[in-house]
């Protein structure tokens, strides 16, 4: 073959699988090969192209933008059109650019804005007479897709431009995007859901846009920034593409505030390290960052290329995607025993980072993607974020390979691995026998929030509890000095023998590396070299001893610190499932006491704002263990962890507090309030319907099929002694509850509300604040225990919600009457 056939060939190639790439990417929102990998195939295709100019053709994917339109939108044809970037991956193609620049235009000094890239989807905007007429996404750059009913329902959209000023027709291009968190909150109840998820933040951008559906659209929290203009007629608009930016702030768009003005190729690489160091910290992922001139003049000098400027680059960051294998698959034990499937891969490099390990989130995600060990996956690294896969690459999946299926039995402790009902959780049924939750569980109570004890590290909580000196949190507070000072030298060596040399003229005679171990595992044969080593006064010129010295002294006050507890921290540090702070603040709040919350059936905790059925099942649940229980005992032992702050428990839980509402809060299929009154009227005590016969409960006036499933539930397992000790508890607390209220009650105490759109009179913190202070907890989402929603205007969703579900609404003007009502001024 001649050497032009040869690249004839190659270059079809390239063609058909950038091409493939790109139409599933842009008109199926579909990722085939990770972004890194195709800008190296265009890569290769330019260079081909441009060694052989016979081989080139107008429709090669090198002089495409995007992909076609779909079909499924009306056509906009743009204005102006949307064009694309060329990129820069090295320090030397940056200063190419501004040569050749500098060579054209002769100028000396070459101001640039210089911008981050965000990774979303390109939109163009139009705005007539200051109202927004139509948004369109690039599509092939010269004709996009009529998405304006999408992007109505973004907020950082203006409807209509503030101030004034602006030119009769004015397009503003910019990028939609989805916040990480956003993506992350979004994955997660997809995941636990079994809904679709979403591979990252610009899939789920590019996927809401183009829902048909604006309300489908809606639910996903998009945000945009504004980056440059399209047409404009009739005005002016700055002469420098910073000046622009900041006008168009002006007009309410958002306006990257990492935007900077920097002079020359320097300037460039500097901004391009600045933001590269703050990557991993945005809010949203960005994938390089972009180089305009930025005088107007300059830039109409400079021209075009076929697809892209030439005043305009994008200098790209290391992908945060890349290709590689998986070796295995195993799983992880997490605190509260949920196994979690992790691809164990050949390392590879992701955004400077090697990833060894990613997570596959549950055996229905492996499901989902068909991971498969000896597959080519895309794994994925973006901020703090544990590295996922995201895909799998299914044409290059080795013959022979079987689907991945969750073991039966925990690879830690040989428990039984359960799939939790109606979630996709599986559980080591271990518990805390199982050495992997033990330790996640102690490290839980260490943590900052929690008990806060500082120094007390993951590898540190791993040798103790290997080494079978920390069993439970408890033995936390017997761990003596000598024991850590110990753990510390031996763990620290990084050399064993030199540590053993270190310390030989001080030892006997044959100390080595089984000196060490010993020390590890600090078996009764150590003990003879362990005096000898603790002999060493903490001041001995041997460095290692002074900083273990130092350590373990430090960690015994911490340890001492946190013996003082709030009841709050306490229940925080127990790591029972689905309670967090807030949680353990109210639960603290509500019942003010361990010694009641740690024996009340699980219904009760459901008399506190906020928690539901969940929430006071998984409590129900953690105190229900024996080894639960055995470690609060042993915690509360005298010496070791005092709760400072017992009160006794609010009296707002007398509210509504009688057996009816227990038989409504036990969950009993079928039974309402109303019901549960008839039944009550007729039974009135947990005794008296456990005895029942079931014509009983047809007579007290339940229909039929409820008749049925309160029998068929009181035979269920527990439930009638869930019954009969609900009623117990239920009087005990009415009992123990003072029957005036010891703190003066707020006119809201107890009661949920919600602020949603904007408030014109104050902040959204202040009317939290005083909402607050008369006893109300404000709540980020509206159900059905909301007391009320405060609408401001631009009101969304939550207001949405709170028609649907009934939930009264407050305007401004009246939230502000009742708070001047209460004493607050705004
Ligand atoms: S300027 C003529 N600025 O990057 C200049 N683009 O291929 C056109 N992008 O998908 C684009 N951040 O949506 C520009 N600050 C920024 C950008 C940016 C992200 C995206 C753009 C397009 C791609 C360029």
């Amino acid at each position: 073959m001649t050497s032009d056939a040869i690249a004839r060939q190659r270059i079809d190639a390239l063609r058909q699988q950038l091409a493939t790439a790109a139409q599933a990417y842009h008109e199926r929102d579909e990722q085939l090969i990770p972004d890194a990998e195709y800008d190296r195939l265009m890569r290769e295709l330019e260079a081909l192209e441009a060694a052989h100019p016979g081989l080139d053709r107008a429709d090669s994917p090198s002089h495409q933008v995007g992909g076609r339109p779909s079909s499924r939108f009306p056509e906009v044809v743009h204005a102006m059109p949307m064009l694309s970037l060329g990129n820069a991956f090295s320090d030397e193609e940056v200063r190419d650019f501004v040569r050749r620049i500098d060579e054209r235009l002769q100028r000396g000094q070459l101001l640039f804005s210089a911008e981050p890239k965000l990774d979303g989807l390109a939109i163009s905007l139009r705005y007539e007479d200051g109202v927004f007429v139509q948004g369109a996404t690039r599509g092939d750059g010269a004709t996009g897709e009529d998405v304006t009913a999408n992007l109505r329902r973004i907020k950082a959209i203006p409807d209509r431009l503030d101030g004034n000023g602006w030119p009769a027709v004015l397009e503003v291009r910019g990028e939609v995007y989805m916040p990480r968190a956003d993506f992350e909150r979004y994955n997660a109840q997809a995941r636990l859901h079994g809904g679709k998820v979403l591979a990252n933040p610009r899939n789920g951008a590019a996927g809401s846009l183009r829902q048909l559906d604006p309300k489908v659209s809606a639910q996903r929290p998009l945000s945009f920034y504004a980056y440059g203009t399209g047409e404009v007629d009739g005005g002016e608009l700055p002469s420098t593409h910073s000046a622009t930016l900041a006008r168009l702030a002006q007009w309410g768009f958002p306006v990257s505030d990492l935007c900077r003005v920097v002079e020359g190729a320097d300037g460039l690489l500097d901004y391009y390290r600045d933001i590269g160091a703050r990557r991993d910290g945005l809010a949203f992922d960005i994938d390089g960052v972009v180089y305009k001139l930025d005088d107007r003049d300059g830039q109409h000098a400079m021209g075009f290329v076929a697809r892209a400027p030439r005043w305009a680059v994008a200098h790209k960051f290391p992908a945060q995607e890349q290709t590689t294998t998986v070796e295995a698959i195993g799983i992880q034990i997490g605190r509260t025993g949920a196994a979690t499937p992790v691809a164990r891969l050949q390392p590879v490099q992701v955004a400077g980072v090697t990833v060894t390990n990613a997570t596959l989130h549950n055996a229905d995600q492996i499901a989902r993607l068909d991971v498969r060990v000896g597959d080519t996956v895309i794994v994925r690294r973006a901020g703090d974020v544990i590295p996922e896969v995201v895909s799998v690459i299914v044409d290059r999946r080795p013959d022979g390979s079987r689907p991945w299926v969750m073991p039966q039995a925990c690879p830690v402790c040989g428990a039984e691995i359960v799939r939790e009902e109606g979630a996709a959780v599986w559980r080591c049924s271990g518990e805390l026998s199982c050495p992997a939750q033990r330790k996640e569980a102690i490290a839980h109570f260490a943590s900052r929030r929690a008990m806060d004890i500082d120094g007390l590290g993951d590898r540190y909580i791993e040798t103790l509890v290997d080494a079978g000196i920390v069993r439970g949190v408890a033995d936390l507070y017997r761990l003596q000095r000598d024991t850590l000072l110990l753990l510390k030298l031996a763990l620290d060596a990084a050399d064993p023998s030199a540590l053993a040399s270190a310390v030989a003229p001080h030892l006997p005679a044959d100390t080595s590396g089984a000196w060490l171990n010993a020390v590890l595992k600090l078996d009764a044969a150590a003990d003879g070299w362990r005096a000898q080593v603790l002999a060493l006064p903490a001041t001995f010129a041997w460095n290692p001893k002074k900083i273990a010295t130092r350590w373990a002294d430090n960690l015994i006050a911490a340890i001492d610190a946190s013996r003082d507890a709030t009841l709050e921290r306490l229940l925080f540090a127990l790591g029972i499932e689905h309670v967090g702070e807030s949680t353990a603040k109210a639960l603290a709040h509500w019942f003010g006491d361990l010694e009641l919350i740690r024996r009340l059936p699980w219904p009760l905790f459901k008399r506190v704002p906020d928690i539901g059925g969940e929430v006071a099942r998984s409590l129900g649940h953690f105190f229900e263990q024996d080894g639960n229980q055995q470690a609060i005992d042993a915690l509360l032992q005298v010496g070791q962890v005092r709760i400072g702050d017992a009160h006794p428990p609010s009296s707002r839980l007398h509210e509504g507090l009688d057996l009816a509402q227990l038989l409504v809060e036990a969950e009993i299929p079928g039974i309402t309030r109303l019901r549960a009154e008839k039944l009550v009227a007729v039974l009135p005590s947990a005794a008296q319907i456990l005895d029942a016969e079931p014509a009983c409960f047809i007579a007290a006036g339940l229909p039929e099929d409820t008749a049925r499933g309160l029998t068929e539930w009181l035979d269920g397992d527990g439930h009638g002694q869930l019954l009969l000790s609900g009623e117990t508890w239920m009087r005990r607390l009415l009992e123990r509850t003072p029957a005036q209220a010891a703190q003066p009650a707020g006119p809201l105490d107890g009661q949920t509300v919600v602020l949603t759109g904007t408030l014109s009179g104050l902040t959204r913190d202040a009317a939290k604040a005083r909402l607050e202070a008369l006893g109300a907890k404000v709540a980020g989402s509206v159900s059905k225990k909301t007391a009320f929603v405060v609408a401001g205007s631009d009101a969304g969703s939550k207001l949405d919600k709170a028609t649907a579900l009934g939930v009264a609404v407050w305007d401004e003007a009246r939230l502000l009457t009742f708070l001047a009502e209460h004493g607050h001024q705004p």
